[in-house]
């Protein structure tokens, strides 16, 4: 959710900046700008709506110099106009801002400037840094931004250039990532490691209220004191291409196709032949043994995730599991203490809802345990402990491998605590494990077979308004994650019901080709789902069923099967869920919608 990239040293700014700023296309954006210097001068260029009306608009006469900063927006504060992308400058022009994340007190700060004298040009909360460091400079500028960082309330990631100190930088952050790329003779400055991967895999990740001054060929790293710090360099092993489309034409089609791979990467080292090994996350026996109860916090597809692991954790470890969106955990003055394991689930390790739920957990004397894909990201600096998803880099804003990692993730978790707390025989612990580690060879099987009526049914449900997911228990977890899905990028109105409670009002609206989704995988609860898929079928409803190869008898209910491989019934999400992946995608291609960034979504919900 915006992005920024910032760039000093031998080459022409503007094409590195408009590169890096593609690289964050994933995060969503509404529109975007870039502010270049060259000696005392900063020229800015900045466009309502995508990149390439910015690349048209500098087409002819791109702006020169050697060092830059640039922006993609996703409107907060004031709608997404030319005027309100940034960059941002003061009254003078002397200072020009990019900035992540939203200033809470910009208005009372706004009518002070105002009073002072400062005139103000956008409807943005951003503007009032600019017109702050202007107020505040005294002849440094790392001491102003300091300064006026203090003033702040709010999350921000900022850059700035000055026409007062050219050939400089200067990035602060809190609560919204901020990264310093190291290069030769060149750095550079991005909200995301894949910015510039292609250029460097060194960084240093700034945590809150760090600030870098950065020129070509020096990098100074302050706290908000502004005492001189020392960080390590972090370096990243992903090559630039891992962060490509690799040949699909959509990077969520990409993704669904890695699933087998992020499968195996998050059970490698951790499921092995006889063995569950989570050594890696600090956990004693003792303290696994002295939980009371789990809590597992996230949003959207993360928290459908929990929903997943609730069922799972609570069938084979027999502890309680409470599952909470984010947004109202954190406000809803939960009953923790340290007797609780709090999860927080989040691919990005970003979402701003989350990161406040796990700090709130830790205030209240819980241990937070993360389930995160991005090393470095806030929510897995801040956690106590973490478990790497491992699914890779995730660019399509609708999540899947990563989503499927989050399932494995509790799987492994589950067993884990299952073969601590001795809730679980040796035997059966030792067949679960042998389902587990079958996964991926499966999820490879599952793609191949049901893509082709997946293809055949996208053309169908691309005719449709509505459609609705149902199932019972896993099952059930899993069409609330089918349904988000099909919504979030094809703009299908897709509810998602447990099966038995469809008759308590849902099933009002079926009728005459209503598409409805029956996930039965839940062998133990099979006959009464056969039973609901009956209910909507006398209804008239276009009903695709999605069961275990060999359960043929839903054949006669229903209009279409997808039939997935046969694996021990808790573990069935991690294969049944990968159909529902590639309709939504299907889907949205046969609408002819743009598959990577939905409206109105962002991929890293950095605000509240
Ligand atoms: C997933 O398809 C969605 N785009 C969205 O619900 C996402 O899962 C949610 O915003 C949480 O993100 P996180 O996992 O990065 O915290």
């Amino acid at each position: 959710m915006c992005g920024i990239v910032g760039y000093l040293g031998e080459k022409e700014a503007t094409p590195i900046l408009i590169e890096g700023l593609e690289r964050l296309e994933y995060r969503g954006y509404d529109s975007a700008g870039i502010a270049v210097s060259v000696e005392d001068e900063i020229d800015v260029v900045k466009k309502a709506g995508k990149l390439k009306v910015l690349k048209e608009a500098i087409s002819e006469n791109p702006p020169a110099g050697k060092v830059g900063i640039g922006h993609t927006r996703w409107a907060t504060h004031g709608s997404p106009s030319d005027l309100n992308s940034h960059p941002h400058s003061d009254c003078t022009g002397d200072f020009v801002i990019v900035h992540n994340g939203i200033i809470e007190n910009f208005q009372q700060l706004k009518d002070e400037l105002v009073d002072k004298g400062h005139s103000f040009r956008s409807e943005t909360d951003t503007e009032v840094i600019a017109h702050l460091i202007e107020e505040n400079y005294q002849g440094k500028l790392r001491e102003a931004v300091l300064k006026v960082a203090r003033m702040l309330e709010g999350s921000y990631a900022l850059a700035i250039l000055s026409k007062r100190e050219p050939g400089k930088i200067i990035a602060i952050r809190r609560d919204s990532p901020l990264i310093v790329g190291i290069g030769e003779d060149e750095n550079y400055i991005a909200s995301d490691i894949p910015a510039f991967l292609q250029y460097t895999n060194q960084f240093y990740i700034l945590d809150d209220e760090e600030l870098a001054e950065v020129t070509r060929d020096n990098i100074s790293l302050y706290d908000a004191a502004g005492n001189r710090i020392e960080k390590d360099v972090f370096v990243v092993n992903w090559d630039a291409e891992m962060a490509e489309k690799g040949g699909y034409e959509h990077f969520m089609l990409k993704e669904i196709h890695e699933e087998p791979d992020a499968i195996r990467r998050v059970l490698s080292n951790r499921v092995t032949p006889g063995n569950v090994d989570l050594s890696e996350i600090n956990l004693s026996s003792e303290e696994i043994r002295n939980y009371d109860k789990i809590h597992i916090v996230a949003c959207g597809t993360a928290s459908y995730a929990g929903i997943m692991g609730k069922y799972v954790i609570e069938e084979l470890v027999r502890m309680p599991v409470e599952v909470d969106i984010a947004s109202e955990f954190r406000y809803r003055q939960p009953l923790i203490d340290e007797n609780s394991l709090v999860i927080v689930v989040s691919q990005s390790g970003e979402t701003a809802d989350t990161l406040a739920s796990l700090r709130l957990a830790q205030k209240k004397g819980a241990k937070v345990l993360a389930f995160t894909n991005v090393t470095g990201s806030s929510i897995a600096r801040e956690a106590d402990e973490v478990l790497y998803l491992q699914a890779g880099p995730e660019i399509a804003v609708a999540s899947t491998k990563a989503y499927i990692n989050m399932v494995v993730a509790f799987y492994i978790l589950a067993l884990y605590l299952a073969k601590v707390r001795s809730t679980v025989t040796e035997d059966r612990l030792y067949e679960l494990i042998e389902e587990v580690l079958r996964l991926p060879k499966l999820a490879t099987e599952t793609i191949e077979k049901s893509l082709e009526l997946v293809k055949e049914r996208a053309r169908v449900y691309k005719l449709q308004d509505n459609a609705f997911f149902i199932g019972r228990n896993i099952d059930f977890a899993l069409s609330l994650e089918g349904a988000l899905k099909l919504k979030e990028i094809s703009y299908i109105h897709a509810e998602a019901y447990p099966a038995g409670e469809l008759k308590h009002g849902p099933l009002a609206l079926i009728e005459d080709g209503v598409p409805v989704v029956a996930i039965a995988t839940r062998l133990s609860l099979y006959d009464k789902m056969l039973s609901n898929i009956k209910e909507v079928k006398a209804r008239g409803a276009d009903v695709l069923a999605i069961t275990f190869e060999g359960e043929t008898e839903v054949e006669k209910s229903v209009d279409h099967v997808i039939y997935i491989p046969r694996i021990n019934e808790l573990f069935s999400g991690a294969l049944a869920i990968i159909p529902m992946h590639l309709l939504a995608y299907y889907t949205s291609l046969e609408r002819g919608y743009d598959v990577d960034q939905p409206r109105n979504l962002a991929k890293s919900v950095t605000v509240e």
